[in-house]
């Protein structure tokens, strides 16, 4: 207990501990990532999608027969209910793909066969189906707005290459199924970050997961948060050529911006998964003939840890993501939808976790302002009552 005389005020949350987690760990200093105890470079490496979302939400690498069910779960939900469908057909062309998403999420809950079931297993398999269909919600919108018919799901695709071929409406080939299935790796978890924790306060209260999902949709959608590898991509894009990089980096710090998918609460280095995904982004550059962008970004990229590593700012994973998705064919709008269907299994795991040892969170303001005002009856109040 403090007094009011002994508040420490914690702006932003700041090395905040809110919960105990066996989740994610990350050790900033050395670009160290791990997903309940395994590596994020053993998984990208080695694993799948769909292991990895198993991993983060039981604890543990599935047995077979696990992962099968586990599989199955995910893919009976590929496909939206048709209320869904039909609204997304409904939508201007210009909304934003993450507000779509955030909308069609917390639409879920109106068809959810759970009912008002609170417990962990409904609230679990909640979690499943959002997994399983927010690839098809963000294709299906991204289809329609360019004026052609939605593409049903395969039930035989993993996730990642579901969500190319409802994308592009063809299959995608080893090579594009695998860096998609890698990033969706990469961003699947990221310990307590602004949305997971958006997630758990919604949780807390003992709403549902629809809930705490789309709450953290609404978070990860800022600039400062998801919304960084778009930004990313647009300024690379905007600076054009190598050779200007170094330029625009000084003009970018000289004018106060911030340079996008650099720097990071936690990472203090290199983040991890920026590590991984530069040289993907180069073979993609290099298979897809969009190398000059790839060249422009790694550019960009020395230029500002040339500036910015003395104040511990470096590439995070939002600086090559962009690229990646980029070379993939992905609109540049729906990058943080894409980060946001990755994500989703961190979030489930996370809500899971803590609503197992549930306390409603509620922290508390330092309160600044008056005390006593006197209320005045509004014909008698003038421009400089007083309170
Ligand atoms: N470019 C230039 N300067 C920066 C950058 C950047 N990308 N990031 C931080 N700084 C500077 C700030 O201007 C500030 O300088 P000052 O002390 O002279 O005022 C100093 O570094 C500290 O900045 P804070 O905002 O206090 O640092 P914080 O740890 O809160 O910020 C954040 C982390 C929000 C990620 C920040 O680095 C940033 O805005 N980066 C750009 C956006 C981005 O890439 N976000 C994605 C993060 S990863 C993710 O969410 C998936």
């Amino acid at each position: 207990m403090s007094s009011e005389n002994t508040v420490v005020l914690h702006k932003g949350l700041d090395n905040v501990y809110v919960a105990e987690s066996s989740i994610c760990y990350i050790d900033g200093e050395n670009s160290k990532l791990f997903y309940r105890g395994y590596s994020v470079e053993d998984l990208a490496q080695r694993s799948t999608f769909e292991e990895v979302a198993f991993l983060l939400i039981y604890g543990w690498l599935p047995k077979r027969e696990e992962f099968e069910g586990f599989v199955r779960t995910l893919r009976e939900s590929y496909t939206p209910p048709q209320e869904v469908l039909a609204w997304l057909k409904t939508l201007p062309s210009q909304a934003h793909p993450m507000d779509v998403l955030r909308t069609a999420i917390s639409m879920l809950s109106l068809y959810d066969r759970q009912g008002v079931d609170g417990g962990l297993e409904a609230n679990r398999l909640r979690g499943l189906r959002v997994i399983g269909v927010t690839p098809t919600i963000i294709a299906s919108f991204a289809r329609i707005r360019r004026g052609v018919n939605p593409v049903e799901p395969k039930m035989d695709l993993p996730i990642a290459s579901n969500f190319l071929y409802m994308l592009r409406g063809t299959e995608p080939d080893a090579f594009d199924a695998s860096v998609m299935d890698k990033a969706m790796i990469l961003h699947a978890e990221h310990e307590m970050n602004a949305s997971t924790f958006s997630c758990i306060v919604t949780a807390s209260t003992l709403s549902d997961m629809y809930s705490a999902i789309t709450a953290g949709v609404a978070t990860l959608k800022g600039p400062l948060h998801g919304g960084a590898n778009e930004a990313a991509l647009k300024y690379i894009q905007s600076v054009g050529s190598p050779e200007k990089a170094a330029e625009a980096v000084d003009r970018t710090l000289a004018a106060k911006q911030r340079i996008m998918g650099f720097g990071h609460r936690v990472y203090k280095n290199y983040d991890p998964r920026y590590m991984i995904l530069k040289p993907l982004a180069k073979q993609l550059g290099e298979r897809k003939g969009t190398l000059n962008l790839y060249l422009t970004a790694e550019a960009v990229e020395r230029a500002a840890v040339e500036r910015l590593s003395q104040h511990k700012l470096f590439p995070n994973v939002d600086f090559y993501s962009g690229l990646v998705f980029n070379a993939l064919g992905i609109e540049t709008d729906l990058f943080t939808p894409v980060f946001a269907m990755s994500r989703n299994a961190g979030w489930v795991a996370h809500v899971l976790e803590y609503l197992a040892d549930n306390r409603l969170v509620r922290p508390k303001a330092y309160y600044t302002g008056k005390l006593n005002s006197p209320y005045v009856e509004m014909d008698r109040r003038g421009d400089k009552v007083e309170g």
